[in-house]
């Protein structure tokens, strides 16, 4: 009977000993020394014993209750502090190592452009104003001389919102700002209005249905084509590089008369034709003109004193020249290694 004693202590313990993880440790404490337990049952079994052998077996047995009770305790304490140094081991921190840099982020390419646009009107004296991108049909079109059912409206293909009172939009152009800004001050005037404007368009790589417009506006007495000329030049070349040429040829909007369009010497092959300019020489980059006196009039101003000159270009296009893109969809695609370039 000691023997067997002996023996299932020598099993506990090898047992125990070869155990890792807490569920293991209770799965032997019950097969040992639960309810059920062997040590438990030796125990229970001590009546059945002569009684001359009960005392000698039954502190056997005892004793080898309490070694493996405090050989339990002693594995579950090695155990958890194998655990716990795991834990710091894995969670330990070099507070010797330079901290990580956060990646700051950076402006759009187009709204650095947009704002470098703008810089250079503002250092002419010109304000900056913005408008709504909803817009109704009245400024969009009517208040620029563009009666409903004008063939011209087949210029902008246009995304109407519906009938809210009257018909709404989105602005295909940043124009109608010329007309809410015209409302509401009196000449002299000089802003630039920049903003997004939406045309429902066969997106390629020159068009998308959404896209930046910068609208400038100069209304003072004596201002003449020449002014338009001067400043737009004087654009040109801040933007473009000081030994810029620019060409106005004519061009039709219902809103301006004359109305022109404004091209710079293509930079890739100074003039001589290239893929870039189409062989022609030059870059059109924005359409331009004198404000027709139908505008004038219709906003309250009298046309015979007043005059003024307007354009309207486009940002990604003015990026896209300036830093050789070739599709205008990768402003907007979001995808960080293109955007990143422009650091
Ligand atoms: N709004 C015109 C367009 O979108 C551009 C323009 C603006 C032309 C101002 C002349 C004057 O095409």
């Amino acid at each position: 009977m000691l023997e067997r004693i002996r023996e299932i202590q020598a099993q506990a313990q090898a047992e125990l000993a070869a155990i890792q993880d807490p569920d293991g440790l209770e799965a032997w404490r019950i097969k040992y020394l639960g309810k059920k337990g062997v040590v438990t049952q030796l125990l229970r079994g001590l009546g059945d014993l002569p009684p001359a052998d009960r005392p000698r077996i039954g502190q056997a047995a005892n004793q080898t209750r309490q070694t493996l009770e405090t050989a339990l305790a002693a594995r579950r304490q090695a155990l958890e502090a194998a655990r716990h140094a795991a834990a710091l081991e894995a969670e330990r921190i070099d507070v010797t190592l330079p901290g990580r840099r956060p990646r700051l982020g950076q402006r759009h390419i187009i709204s650095r452009t947009i704002r470098e646009i703008c810089d250079v009107f503002v250092a002419l004296g010109f304000n900056v104003v913005e408008g709504p991108e909803v817009e109704w049909d009245h400024y969009n079109f009517e208040m620029l001389n563009i009666p409903p059912d004008h063939p011209a409206r087949d210029m902008w293909d246009t995304m109407y919102i519906g009938q809210v009172g009257a018909p709404m939009l989105l602005r295909t152009h940043t124009s109608p700002v010329q007309a809410r800004y015209m409302e509401t001050q009196q000449p002299p005037i000089r802003v630039v209005v920049p903003g997004k404007c939406y045309r429902y368009e066969n997106v390629d790589a020159t068009h998308e249905m959404m896209f930046y417009q910068i609208e400038g506006l100069a209304v003072d007495t004596d201002i003449t084509l020449a002014d338009l000329k001067g400043v737009l030049d004087t654009f040109a070349r801040a933007l473009f590089g000081p030994h810029r040429r620019t060409l106005f040829r004519c061009d039709y909007f219902p809103f301006v008369e004359p109305g022109v369009e404004m091209a710079i010497d293509c930079h890739m092959c100074h003039g001589r034709g290239c893929r870039l300019c189409k062989g022609s020489g030059w870059l059109e980059i924005m359409g331009a003109g004198m404000v027709h006196p139908r505008v004038l009039e219709g906003v309250g101003y009298d046309s015979a004193r007043y005059s003024g000159f307007a354009f309207g270009m486009g940002p990604e296009r003015v990026a896209m020249l300036k830093y050789g893109i070739d599709d205008i969809r990768l402003f907007y695609a979001n995808d960080l290694r293109f955007l990143r370039q422009f650091s």
